[in-house]
This record gives structure tokens, C-alpha cells and sequence, in this order.
């Protein structure tokens, strides 16, 4: 899909579709107004007839509309307000999207930058467009001789609006399409089956990614992180038969002085839960716990793209948590590479165990900010539903910052305390710490877990395990939170 912007006014375009907003009692907007007034009131007249309701998203779909070269108006409804929220802009773009998905439209004229949004400037539109755009056009890649067709309407056109640079419109769309293009890598490798998508084909994904994106690669293997200690990550690889790797990606777009960002992403291909194995119903879904891995990826893809002018590091401890013979039991204990021995009490609680040795290993690229991400926890769905990650960390700042980020991109993530006090829970009486506290604040304490291991960092976690993916009749990964870390490496670099 393309965007371009388009300085004609649209009565005027030629096109096959020209979309336009209308809200309650039939106030068009100004686009509405002037497609109107070139087709001799049409538009309004056939809008008396009440043909579309005044709710968020309702498309009318017009033909051979007099007076103008467009072969076709969509009137999109704006609703009752006379400003829209974040969410109904979003719901107007994809309404547009799925309703000229799979008619003969292939390019259309999207008037929708003029609807006020409390609060949102036209950057703020125009992006919004163009990743809500992309996002409903994308498809899965089936893993069948037979491709669902692609989302038919291929090229956006977007009227100038006011007060705008060219230039600047035309940088904001090409990183708006680097951001999706890392969203739809990260829904890719997330909505892999988990026979195709193992540690091993990550990191043969990392190495793709390097040679077209000039980023440095490295792979671990088992042998080296034996010799560095990682008796956590090991444990946990211990009972499948697909070797763990630690991958790590370099982006460099800053001078070599200016410390890294670094992103950790949990990636467990599959998780069973291990010898704690988890019950039948959904366990598929486990096949999304390397969605933080897969979101690493699609970042590091987006700010090559954007070429940002920051050093980037992605650190992704993978394997498969599978019970067998050999596999860890509970009530082990390890030898992190941290030297904290671990009591692992739960082999489901395995996403913390492969982090844990991941940041001690990232300390070593000294970072600025350190931030990890992980479907760590069930508990955080239960806790914020779908909605928001989970976001933790050591510095308020930092947290403001994410959280702002991901309220700009509707990506969003909410704080949670890590107070000492949520370390009690983790105590062992034969090792330094536990794998797991009891159920009550179970999203906390992973996250507890994970601060003993960065005291030394400026560190933030994203716990997301529920908006990573979705189940159900709509099952397949979000992308999330892609658009969050973009967000955030944008402001950073100060671009
Ligand atoms: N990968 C799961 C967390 C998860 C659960 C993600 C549901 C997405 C949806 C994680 O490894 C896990 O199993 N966590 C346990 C921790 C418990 C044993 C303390 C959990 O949440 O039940
Ligand atoms: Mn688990
Ligand atoms: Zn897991």
C-alpha cells in the first residue's frame, strides 16, 4: 500500500474513490462540502433518505456521483461529536480500508486528515492513517498452497492540508511506512507455527534482516553461553530439543560515543509450561511467546529504516520451554549468569529465567536505557485486560515517557508499582531468590524478579501479555508494541 499527498482539490481528482466524512444531522465536512456543491447537492440529497447512520465507521458507498471525475464517493459517518477521540479516527481509517477491500477500488483519495481530532495535529492524522491503513490491509501469511487475496486498494492519495510542508508531509509518511513495515515483520514471525518459527529460524531471521538493513549480527550458541554462566537461560532450554541462541543486533546510527538503547525481547517459541505443563485449552496461543522477540525485530527493522540517529542493540535469548527427560524439574536450582542461584519452582515461569541472564549479558554494551519486553505474565492480562501493557520500571522518567509514547500511538502501556516490598514474595530457603511469589500481584512480581537483575541500568519492562495477540475468531499477533518503541526512539533522537 502507498501514500501520496495530493495538491488538487478533490472535486477535481480523478480517481475511483474519493472518501469523505460526514457527521449527525448530515454536516459534511469540508472535503463533503465541496464534492456536494461540484455534484449539484447530490451528496445531500441522497443523505436525507437517512441511508447512513450517524455512528462511527457506517460507509455509504456512491456510484457514478454527477459532476465529478471520481468514479466513486465514500461517505464515512464521524458520528454525534464534533470532534473524534484517537479511537474514532483509527475506527473512520479502517472503516474506509474494509470497505473498499476487495471492490474494484485500487486507488483512492482519502479526505479524512480535516476531521478534528481533540487534541491531535495533522502529523498526528497523517500517521495515524497511514499505520491504521497499513494495519487493516495486512494479511497472514498462510501456511497453505492457497493466499488469502491482498487488500485490493493499493495506493492512498491524501489531500495537502493546511499549513504543511511538502517535504515534511513526505518525511512523515515514509517513516509512517517504515513503522508498519516493522509492525507487519513483527505479526509475520509472531503468527508463524511454532514447528517453523524455532530459535534457530529467529536467528536466521536476524542474520536476513542484518544483510538488508546493514546491521551487525551475532548469534550465541549453546556452547558459549555455557561458558558464560547462563544457568537460567540453559535451564529452560534444557527439556526441548531445538537449540537456544542468543541473538544479538547492532544498529549504529550515531557516533560511538553515544551510549545504546537497548531492547530485549523474550522469545520462547513455544511454551508448554515445561514440567509445570499447562492445561490443553489454547496452548497453540503459546506459540505467540516470542511476540516480544518478534517486536524487537520489528523495531530494529523500523529505526533502520527511519534511519534514526541512534546506537540500537537487540539482545533475544530464544528456546522452547518442553518438558522431557532432561528437562528441568521443580525445585532445581541454577546458577544465573548474575551468580544469584534461582530456585525454579515453576517451569512456566520461564520467561523471567531466559530474561534474567539476557540483561546481565546486555550490561556489557553499557546502555543509556535498557528495556525489556515479554508476554511474561497471565496475571497482567487479568490485570489490565487487552488494553494496555504492563510497565515497569526503576526510573519515573523513563516511565513517563513510555507511557506517553504509547498514549501518542494508541499503543498503550500503564504503570505498575515495583516497590521493594513485592520482593518478600520471592524469597527462597535455599537459594538467593525464587522463581515465582504466589498468585497475588503476579504481573509485580515477575517484574520484581527482573529488577534484581538490572540495578545497575536505567531499565524498563513491558509486560504484554495481553495485547501482543489476539485469540479467538480474530487470533493472530497485534504488532504491538511496535509502534510504542518507535514513538519513544523518535522523541529520543529528538527528530
Ligand atoms: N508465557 C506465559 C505468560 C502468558 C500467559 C502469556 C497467558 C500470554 C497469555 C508465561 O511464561 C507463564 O506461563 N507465566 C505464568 C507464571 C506463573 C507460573 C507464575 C502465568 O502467567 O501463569
Ligand atoms: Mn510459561
Ligand atoms: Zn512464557
Amino acid at each position: 500500500m502507498e501514500f501520496s499527498i495530493k495538491a488538487q482539490s478533490p472535486e477535481k481528482v480523478r480517481t475511483a474513490c474519493v472518501v469523505v466524512g460526514v457527521s449527525e444531522g448530515r454536516r459534511l465536512s469540508p472535503s463533503a462540502k465541496v464534492l456536494d456543491a461540484a455534484a449539484g447537492n447530490h451528496l445531500s440529497r441522497l443523505l436525507k433518505q437517512g441511508d447512513l447512520p450517524a455512528k462511527v465507521g457506517k460507509t455509504l458507498l456512491l456510484h457514478g456521483v454527477p459532476g465529478l471525475p471520481a468514479e466513486r464517493v465514500l461517505l464515512v459517518s464521524t458520528g454525534t461529536e464534533k470532534t473524534l477521540n484517537d479511537r474514532d479516527f483509527r475506527t473512520l481509517v479502517r472503516a474506509a480500508v474494509q470497505s473498499l477491500d476487495g471492490t474494484g477500488v485500487k486507488d483512492a483519495l482519502f479526505c479524512l486528515v480535516e476531521i478534528p481530532v481533540a487534541g491531535r495535529d495533522v502529523e498526528w492524522k497523517l500517521e495515524q492513517l497511514v499505520l491504521t491503513a497499513r494495519e487493516t490491509g495486512y494479511r497472514i501469511t498462510r501456511v497453505a498452497d492457497q493466499q488469502d487475496p491482498p487488500c485490493t486498494l493499493a495506493q492512498i492519495s491524501i489531500p495537502t492540508p493546511e499549513k504543511t510542508k511538502p517535504a515534511a508531509l513526505a518525511t512523515l509518511i515514509s517513516r509512517s511506512q517504515a513503522i508498519a513495515n516493522g509492525m507487519a515483520l513483527t505479526r509475520d514471525l509472531g503468527n508463524l507455527p511454532p514447528n517453523l518459527c524455532t530459535p534457530s529460524y529467529l536467528a536466521e531471521s536476524a542474520r536476513t534482516l542484518g544483510k538488508q538493513w546493514k546491521l551487525k549480527i551475532e548469534v550465541l550458541e549453546q556452547a558459549h553461553m555455557e561458558k558464560l554462566g547462563m544457568g537460567a537461560l540453559l535451564a529452560v532450554a534444557a527439556g526441548s530439543r531445538q537449540p537456544p541462541k542468543l541473538i544479538v543486533m547492532h544498529y549504529a546510527g550515531a557516533a560511538k560515543s553515544q551510549k545504546p538503547v537497548v531492547l530485549v525481547g523474550k522469545g520462547i517459541t513455544f511454551d508448554t509450561g515445561g514440567i509445570s505443563l499447562k492445561p490443553a485449552p489454547e496452548m497453540d496461543e503459546m506459540k505467540f511467546d516470542m511476540c516480544g522477540a518478534a517486536s524487537v525485530f520489528g523495531t530494529m527493522r523500523a529505526v533502520a529504516e527511519m534511519k534514526l540517529p541512534i546506537n540500537l542493540i537487540a539482545v533475544i535469548p530464544t528456546c522452547e520451554n518442553m518438558p522431557d527427560g532432561n528437562a528441568t524439574r521443580p525445585g532445581d536450582i541454577v546458577r544465573s549468569m548474575s551468580g544469584q542461584t534461582i530456585e525454579i519452582l515453576n517451569t512456566d515461569a520461564e520467561g523471567r529465567l531466559i530474561l534474567c541472564d539476557a540483561l546481565t549479558y546486555a550490561e556489557k554494551f553499557e546502555p543509556d536505557t535498557i528495556i525489556d519486553v515479554a508476554t511474561l505474565t497471565g496475571a497482567c492480562v487479568i490485570a489490565l485486560g487487552h488494553e494496555a501493557a504492563g510497565l515497569f520500571a526503576n526510573d519515573d522518567k523513563l516511565s513517563e515517557k513510555l507511557r506517553a509514547a504509547g498514549d501518542y500511538t494508541g499503543d498503550r502501556a500503564w504503570p505498575l508499582p515495583l516497590w521493594e516490598e513485592y520482593q518478600e514474595g520471592l524469597k527462597s530457603n535455599f537459594a538467593d531468590v525464587a522463581n515465582v511469589a504466589g498468585r497475588p500481584g503476579g504481573t509485580i512480581t515477575a517484574a520484581s524478579f527482573l529488577a534484581r537483575f538490572t540495578r545497575k541500568m536505567r531499565w524498563a519492562h513491558l509486560d504484554i501479555a495481553g495485547v501482543a495477540y489476539k485469540g479467538g475468531r480474530e487470533k493472530g499477533a497485534t504488532g504491538r508494541p511496535v509502534k510504542l518503541f518507535c514513538r519513544y526512539l523518535i522523541q529520543r533522537s529528538g527528530h
